[in-house]
């Protein structure tokens, strides 16, 4: 269904028989719900999001293309985030194992004025998808247009908020051991020494060569939330806490205790396309109950 959100932008609602649902604004090509069949919302959205151009929608899912952050000439994580998106009306086949039937397709391709920003002709297209146990998957699929014969570069990220009752009751499992760089500390690198990752202060590390599967302990929900990655080997993960929540004009002051963003990214080694060429990456997110997680 497409129909207007918030302030008059259109959205698409996904919903799946047992009664998950998903929404997704065509502004930025942007997940902005995901609930599950009980009706709960599993993605944060700042109660001050701006729903309007060209400021980002603060929370869901943003698409950083063809820029993470900045490491790069570009606007903070690129453009594809404020850019309208159409539906893709004839996509071609996905590959996919996926046996869902809500699912849209959108699909970006460069304005003449995106031109000038970035001088590549590109299609990227994005497919969401609602599995039948209530999973949201995002497939991506990116291929070079150019008709000059030349390649280019981009690095990316699906930058997801995940709710959660608590920060300072959340765990991270599968980046222990892990390198990062620290962006609070000029990308400098480290190695995880910890168990699992646990919060209490601001944090913002670019995990590199992570895992396939991540997976988010939330104690006092007792829920988890697990990641299935592909062709994204890093991982980020951000808390602003306290001070630089104050700092952002599209945030709650006390929100960061109830998200956490782990965003599937490949960022060190930035993804090269020559003309023709074309690239996919994959995410899928399911929430379990921690019971059903524990001993795996
Ligand atoms: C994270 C970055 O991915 O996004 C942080 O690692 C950044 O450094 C955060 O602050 C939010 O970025 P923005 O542009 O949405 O405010």
């Amino acid at each position: 269904d497409l129909c207007k959100g918030i302030n008059g932008l259109e959205k698409i609602v996904l919903r799946e028989a047992r009664g998950c649902s998903a929404e997704v604004y065509l502004y930025g090509g942007h997940v902005t719900s995901w609930k599950n069949d009980h009706g709960e919302e599993l993605l944060f959205v700042s109660n001050k999001a701006i729903f309007k151009p060209p400021k980002a929608i603060r929370g869901g899912i943003p698409i950083c293309f063809p820029q993470f952050s900045n490491f790069g000439p570009l606007e903070q994580h690129g453009f594809a985030r404020n850019k309208f998106w159409s539906i893709d009306t004839d996509p071609p086949p996905f590959p996919t194992n996926s046996t869902s039937k809500a699912f849209v397709d959108l699909i970006l391709k460069p304005s003449d004025e995106d031109s000038k920003i970035w001088p590549h002709s590109y299609e990227f297209r994005l497919r969401v998808a609602l599995g039948p146990g209530g999973d949201l998957m995002l497939t991506s699929r990116i291929r070079n247009t150019n008709t000059d014969g030349k390649p280019f570069s981009f690095t990316f990220a699906y930058h997801t908020y995940f709710s959660v009752s608590d920060i300072s009751e959340v765990r991270v499992e599968g980046l222990e051991t892990l390198d990062y760089l620290d962006n609070l500390k000029e990308r400098e690198r480290f190695t995880e020494q910890g168990d699992a990752i646990t919060f209490e202060s601001e944090v913002d590390k670019i995990y590199l060569s992570t895992p396939t599967k991540i997976a988010i302990l939330d104690h006092e929900k007792k829920r988890t939330f697990v990641l299935r990655k592909d062709g994204l080997p890093d991982a980020v993960v951000w808390n602003p806490w306290d001070r630089k929540a104050k700092a952002m004009a599209d945030f709650g002051d006390d929100e960061y205790k109830h998200m956490l963003c782990v965003e599937a990214a490949a960022i060190e080694k930035p993804i090269t396309l020559k003309p023709g060429e074309e690239w996919k990456g994959r995410l899928e997110l399911s929430a379990v109950p921690s019971s059903y997680c524990s001993g795996q």
